[in-house]
């Protein structure tokens, strides 16, 4: 079956065509233009995507080489992400369907990130352990069935990507800040010094990550008084890494341990991570448990993990169910803040 997947829920406007779980095209284009406001400016998001959408879908067509009218199904984004993004992608998906009378699919955007490393290895095996690590999330789920998981714990206050833009701003980088202090890090001493891991003996799979934005804040004040020097940037961004990957890590092992579970997948932006990434393998296979990890491609906001949930469930329920035009947008819970609001 061939679907046409949009994803517009915050700063990517994405469009994708698979063929099965193949996908023919996965077209994305990043917003960059937030980084000049310390983070994505919701109004100006929605305006860009509206400018945005149409090309992009019609070139995910071209590039699959596949037309309208071989579509068997429209996937959209509805939930969670920025209303007024998540309004353009949904409204311009029910107008396909209401025009080429096609069933159309709301997606959980949690759910693309959860699947998002079987888009290229679909060896995964329920029950497993997902971990979903993004700007505005860090949840652990305990995933039994396409249908039903289980939140086993997730953060009491910043997201992971959260903390790692928030300390990259108190260092002096651009936002987002998470792709650099990866950068940075690789020529850095993860050791160098000792930022807190909070939680991670909590003996639950909760997290917190806004104390390590407090420890950095002060010993920046403390040690660097009148500003961080190049030369410490290295080591400061492989410390503040490896106290964040470290809790992620710890964790998510210890729930796979804990419900004895074959295989982890890891999605969401930070998913990107190479600390994250490597620490995360070589862990598990210490304990014989497969980790997926999606391709770099399918860690940022992509409507190719929407188009491989909207095929699970087509395959599991009528095609009929699908007729309904009259679905809403959800904001829930995803936290976008500028820099101004960072501190
Ligand atoms: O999933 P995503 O693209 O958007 C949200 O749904 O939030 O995630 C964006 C987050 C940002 O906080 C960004 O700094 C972080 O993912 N991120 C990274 C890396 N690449 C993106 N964090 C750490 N290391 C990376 N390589
Ligand atoms: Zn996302």
């Amino acid at each position: 079956m061939n679907i046409l997947a949009i994803e517009s829920s915050c700063d990517e406007t994405s469009a994708a065509v698979l063929a099965g779980d193949e996908v023919r095209s996965n077209i994305v284009s990043s917003q960059f233009f937030h980084g000049r406001f310390g983070g994505v400016v919701p109004e100006l998001a929605s305006r860009a995507h509206l400018k945005a959408i149409s090309a992009i879908v019609s070139e995910a067509l071209s590039k699959a080489g596949i037309g309208m009218e071989e579509i068997a199904a429209v996937a959209v984004t509805n939930q969670p992400g920025l209303v007024g993004s998540l309004i353009v992608g949904t409204n311009f998906a029910k107008g396909l369907a209401l025009r080429y009378g096609l069933p159309i699919v709301p997606v959980n955007h949690i759910d693309g990130h959860i699947y998002s490393g079987c888009l290229q290895d679909n060896s995964v095996k329920f029950p497993f352990v997902a971990l979903v690590v993004s700007g505005g999330h860090t949840v652990i789920f305990l995933v039994e069935s396409y249908n039903e998981y289980r939140v086993l714990g997730t953060t009491r206050d910043d997201a992971a990507g959260e903390a790692f833009d928030k300390v990259a701003t108190l260092i002096g980088l651009d936002y987002p800040g998470g792709p650099l202090i990866d950068k940075f890090a690789s020529d850095g001493n993860p050791k160098k010094y000792d930022f807190p891991r909070s939680m991670i003996h909590s003996g639950n799979y909760e997290f917190s990550f806004s104390g390590l934005k407090t420890a950095v804040k002060y010993f920046l004040a403390k040690e660097f008084p009148s500003g961080v020097p190049c030369e410490a940037i290295p080591d400061l961004c492989a410390s503040v890494q490896s106290a964040i990957v470290d809790v992620l890590v710890s964790k998510t092992i210890t729930a796979a341990l804990e419900y004895k579970v074959e295989h982890i997948v890891v999605g969401g932006g930070v998913s990107a991570n190479s600390a994250l990434r490597s620490q995360i393998v070589a862990m598990a296979e210490k304990k014989r448990i497969k980790v997926i990890l999606p391709a770099m491609g399918y860690c940022i906001d992509n409507a190719a993990m929407i188009g491989f949930v909207a095929q699970r469930k087509l395959s599991e329920a009528d095609v009929y169910d699908f007729t309904d035009l009259s679905f809403r947008v959800n904001a829930n819970t995803i936290r976008k803040k500028k820099r101004s609001e960072l501190h």
